[in-house]
Protein backbone atom coordinates (compact mmCIF):
# COMPACT_ATOMS: atom_id res chain seq x y z
CA UNK A 1 0.00 0.00 0.00
CA UNK A 2 1.42 3.22 -1.11
CA UNK A 3 1.76 6.12 1.47
CA UNK A 4 -1.84 7.69 -0.12
CA UNK A 5 -3.48 5.22 -0.49
CA UNK A 6 -2.83 4.08 3.64
CA UNK A 7 -4.03 8.26 4.42
CA UNK A 8 -7.24 7.42 1.99
CA UNK A 9 -7.85 4.06 3.58
CA UNK A 10 -7.43 5.02 7.63
CA UNK A 11 -10.56 5.87 8.54
CA UNK A 12 -12.07 5.89 12.22
CA UNK A 13 -13.50 2.01 13.02
CA UNK A 14 -15.27 1.59 16.36
CA UNK A 15 -15.85 -2.21 15.90
CA UNK A 16 -13.38 -4.66 16.16
CA UNK A 17 -13.16 -8.35 16.67
CA UNK A 18 -12.02 -9.10 20.48
CA UNK A 19 -10.25 -12.08 19.25
CA UNK A 20 -8.15 -11.00 17.36
CA UNK A 21 -4.49 -10.72 18.48
CA UNK A 22 -1.93 -8.80 17.16
CA UNK A 23 1.59 -10.03 17.55
CA UNK A 24 4.17 -8.14 19.94
CA UNK A 25 6.38 -7.79 16.26
CA UNK A 26 3.67 -6.50 14.19
CA UNK A 27 2.63 -3.79 17.41
CA UNK A 28 6.42 -3.03 17.55
CA UNK A 29 7.06 -2.81 13.46
CA UNK A 30 3.80 -0.15 14.22
CA UNK A 31 5.38 1.86 17.42
CA UNK A 32 8.88 2.20 15.34
CA UNK A 33 7.34 4.11 12.87
CA UNK A 34 5.72 5.66 15.01
CA UNK A 35 8.79 6.83 16.98
CA UNK A 36 9.70 8.26 13.08
CA UNK A 37 7.04 10.90 13.39
CA UNK A 38 9.34 14.13 13.52
CA UNK A 39 9.66 16.25 16.88
CA UNK A 40 10.52 19.90 17.30
CA UNK A 41 14.70 20.02 17.89
CA UNK A 42 14.18 16.32 18.27
CA UNK A 43 12.96 16.26 21.51
CA UNK A 44 10.75 13.24 21.12
CA UNK A 45 8.34 13.89 23.80
CA UNK A 46 5.96 11.27 23.24
CA UNK A 47 5.57 8.18 25.74
CA UNK A 48 3.24 5.10 24.34
CA UNK A 49 1.92 3.54 27.31
CA UNK A 50 1.01 0.26 25.46
CA UNK A 51 -2.06 -1.62 28.03
CA UNK A 52 -2.05 -4.78 27.73
CA UNK A 53 -3.59 -5.66 31.43
CA UNK A 54 -7.33 -6.87 30.30
CA UNK A 55 -8.58 -5.58 33.83
CA UNK A 56 -6.61 -2.33 32.99
CA UNK A 57 -8.53 -1.58 29.92
CA UNK A 58 -11.66 -2.46 31.46
CA UNK A 59 -11.22 0.06 33.78
CA UNK A 60 -10.03 2.46 31.58
CA UNK A 61 -13.10 2.06 29.35
CA UNK A 62 -14.96 3.08 32.77
CA UNK A 63 -13.55 6.56 32.48
CA UNK A 64 -13.66 6.36 28.45
CA UNK A 65 -17.53 6.56 28.06
CA UNK A 66 -17.84 2.63 28.10
CA UNK A 67 -16.64 3.27 24.55
CA UNK A 68 -16.61 -0.61 23.70
CA UNK A 69 -13.27 -0.40 21.22
CA UNK A 70 -11.06 0.44 24.35
CA UNK A 71 -11.48 -3.26 25.61
CA UNK A 72 -12.49 -4.83 22.03
CA UNK A 73 -9.08 -3.71 20.16
CA UNK A 74 -6.54 -5.97 19.68
CA UNK A 75 -4.03 -2.75 21.21
CA UNK A 76 -4.77 -0.02 22.86
CA UNK A 77 -2.24 2.61 23.16
CA UNK A 78 -2.05 6.00 25.57
CA UNK A 79 0.19 8.67 23.52
CA UNK A 80 1.36 10.92 26.09
CA UNK A 81 4.02 13.58 26.63
CA UNK A 82 6.58 14.30 28.73
CA UNK A 83 5.82 18.24 28.69
CA UNK A 84 9.83 18.99 30.55
CA UNK A 85 11.84 17.00 28.14
CA UNK A 86 13.37 19.63 26.90
CA UNK A 87 15.26 19.99 29.87
CA UNK A 88 16.14 16.25 30.44
CA UNK A 89 19.91 16.04 29.60
CA UNK A 90 19.01 17.60 26.53
CA UNK A 91 22.41 17.04 24.55
CA UNK A 92 21.49 13.00 24.52
CA UNK A 93 18.92 14.28 21.74
CA UNK A 94 22.19 14.85 19.50
CA UNK A 95 23.90 11.85 20.72
CA UNK A 96 26.34 10.78 17.82
CA UNK A 97 26.53 14.66 16.31
CA UNK A 98 29.52 16.38 17.11
CA UNK A 99 29.83 17.29 20.72
CA UNK A 100 30.12 21.29 19.59
CA UNK A 101 26.42 20.59 17.92
CA UNK A 102 25.27 18.73 21.09
CA UNK A 103 26.43 21.87 23.10
CA UNK A 104 24.94 24.27 20.06
CA UNK A 105 21.55 22.37 20.21
CA UNK A 106 21.51 22.15 23.93
CA UNK A 107 21.50 25.99 24.31
CA UNK A 108 19.07 26.97 21.52
CA UNK A 109 16.36 24.30 23.10
CA UNK A 110 16.78 25.99 26.67
CA UNK A 111 16.66 29.74 24.95
CA UNK A 112 13.40 28.75 23.11
CA UNK A 113 11.69 26.74 25.75
CA UNK A 114 12.87 28.17 29.31
CA UNK A 115 9.97 30.22 30.05
CA UNK A 116 7.56 29.69 27.69
CA UNK A 117 4.67 27.27 29.33
CA UNK A 118 2.42 27.38 26.34
CA UNK A 119 5.07 26.34 23.82
CA UNK A 120 6.31 23.24 26.11
CA UNK A 121 2.61 22.50 26.88
CA UNK A 122 1.97 22.85 22.67
CA UNK A 123 5.03 20.86 21.84
CA UNK A 124 3.52 17.99 23.50
CA UNK A 125 0.64 17.79 21.58
CA UNK A 126 1.88 18.97 18.08
CA UNK A 127 4.46 15.76 18.92
CA UNK A 128 1.76 13.48 19.75
CA UNK A 129 -0.33 14.47 16.66
CA UNK A 130 2.01 13.78 14.32
CA UNK A 131 2.85 10.39 16.11
CA UNK A 132 -0.51 9.48 16.62
CA UNK A 133 -1.14 9.63 12.66
CA UNK A 134 2.06 7.94 11.90
CA UNK A 135 0.97 4.91 14.30
CA UNK A 136 -2.36 4.60 12.97
CA UNK A 137 -1.02 4.84 9.63
CA UNK A 138 1.38 2.41 9.67
CA UNK A 139 -1.66 -0.21 11.03
CA UNK A 140 -3.31 0.72 7.94
CA UNK A 141 -0.64 0.06 5.81
CA UNK A 142 -0.20 -3.02 7.77
CA UNK A 143 -3.92 -4.63 7.32
CA UNK A 144 -5.38 -3.32 10.33
CA UNK A 145 -8.20 -0.82 11.41
CA UNK A 146 -7.79 2.38 14.33
CA UNK A 147 -9.30 4.92 15.61
CA UNK A 148 -8.20 8.00 17.57
CA UNK A 149 -9.37 8.82 20.51
CA UNK A 150 -10.15 11.86 23.54
CA UNK A 151 -13.25 10.65 25.03
CA UNK A 152 -12.11 10.26 28.66
CA UNK A 153 -11.63 11.50 31.58
CA UNK A 154 -8.11 12.99 31.41
CA UNK A 155 -7.16 13.35 35.36
CA UNK A 156 -8.55 9.63 35.71
CA UNK A 157 -7.03 7.87 32.82
CA UNK A 158 -3.31 9.55 34.07
CA UNK A 159 -4.31 8.15 37.91
CA UNK A 160 -5.08 4.64 36.18
CA UNK A 161 -1.77 4.57 34.15
CA UNK A 162 0.52 6.46 36.87
CA UNK A 163 1.33 9.19 34.83
CA UNK A 164 4.16 10.80 36.15
CA UNK A 165 4.06 14.66 36.96
CA UNK A 166 4.47 16.66 34.48
CA UNK A 167 3.26 14.42 31.58
CA UNK A 168 0.33 14.60 29.67
CA UNK A 169 -1.89 12.46 27.81
CA UNK A 170 -2.46 13.40 24.35
CA UNK A 171 -4.61 10.29 23.23
CA UNK A 172 -5.74 7.43 22.87
CA UNK A 173 -5.21 4.93 19.62
CA UNK A 174 -6.85 1.43 19.69
CA UNK A 175 -5.76 -1.09 16.49
CA UNK A 176 -7.32 -3.89 15.62
CA UNK A 177 -9.43 -6.13 13.41
CA UNK A 178 -12.65 -3.98 12.14
CA UNK A 179 -15.42 -5.49 12.06
CA UNK A 180 -17.82 -3.38 9.85
CA UNK A 181 -16.91 -0.91 7.46
CA UNK A 182 -16.12 2.41 7.92
CA UNK A 183 -19.43 5.39 8.20
CA UNK A 184 -19.69 7.08 4.68
CA UNK A 185 -17.32 10.10 5.35
CA UNK A 186 -20.27 12.98 5.98
CA UNK A 187 -19.47 16.78 6.53
CA UNK A 188 -16.08 17.23 5.18
CA UNK A 189 -15.80 21.39 4.48
CA UNK A 190 -15.25 22.38 0.80
CA UNK A 191 -11.61 23.79 0.16
CA UNK A 192 -12.26 26.69 -0.18
CA UNK A 193 -12.97 27.21 3.75
CA UNK A 194 -9.86 25.24 4.89
CA UNK A 195 -7.26 25.88 1.89
CA UNK A 196 -5.91 29.54 2.06
CA UNK A 197 -3.56 31.28 -0.35
CA UNK A 198 -0.89 33.64 1.46
CA UNK A 199 -3.14 34.56 4.34
CA UNK A 200 -6.66 34.91 5.53
CA UNK A 201 -8.98 37.52 4.46
CA UNK A 202 -8.71 41.11 6.00
CA UNK A 203 -11.80 41.29 8.28
C1 LIG B 1 -8.49 14.14 18.80
C2 LIG B 1 -9.53 13.15 18.36
C3 LIG B 1 -10.37 12.57 19.30
C4 LIG B 1 -11.31 11.61 18.91
N1 LIG B 1 -12.04 10.97 19.87
C5 LIG B 1 -12.84 9.95 19.52
C6 LIG B 1 -13.48 9.17 20.52
O1 LIG B 1 -13.35 9.39 21.71
N2 LIG B 1 -14.23 8.13 20.11
C7 LIG B 1 -14.39 7.81 18.79
O2 LIG B 1 -15.07 6.83 18.49
N3 LIG B 1 -13.81 8.54 17.82
C8 LIG B 1 -13.02 9.59 18.16
N4 LIG B 1 -12.36 10.30 17.18
C9 LIG B 1 -12.53 9.95 15.77
C10 LIG B 1 -13.30 11.03 14.99
O3 LIG B 1 -14.65 11.00 15.33
C11 LIG B 1 -13.07 10.77 13.48
O4 LIG B 1 -11.70 10.83 13.20
C12 LIG B 1 -13.84 11.77 12.63
O5 LIG B 1 -15.22 11.63 12.77
C13 LIG B 1 -13.49 11.64 11.14
O6 LIG B 1 -13.66 10.30 10.70
P1 LIG B 1 -12.47 9.54 9.94
O7 LIG B 1 -11.29 9.52 10.89
O8 LIG B 1 -13.00 8.17 9.66
O9 LIG B 1 -12.18 10.32 8.70
C14 LIG B 1 -11.45 11.27 17.54
C15 LIG B 1 -10.60 11.89 16.60
C16 LIG B 1 -9.66 12.79 17.00
C17 LIG B 1 -8.71 13.38 15.98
Amino acid sequence: MDTLEAIRNRRAIRAYDPNHRISDAELHTMLSAARMAPSAFNIQHCRFVVVRDPELRRELRKVAWDQAHVTDASALVVICADRDAWKDNPTRYFNGAPDDVKERMAGLIKSYYEGREWVQQDETMRSCGLAGQTLMLAATAMGYQSCPMDGFDYDAVGRLINLPENHVVAMFVVIGKGTEAALPRVGKLPDSEVILTDRFPAA
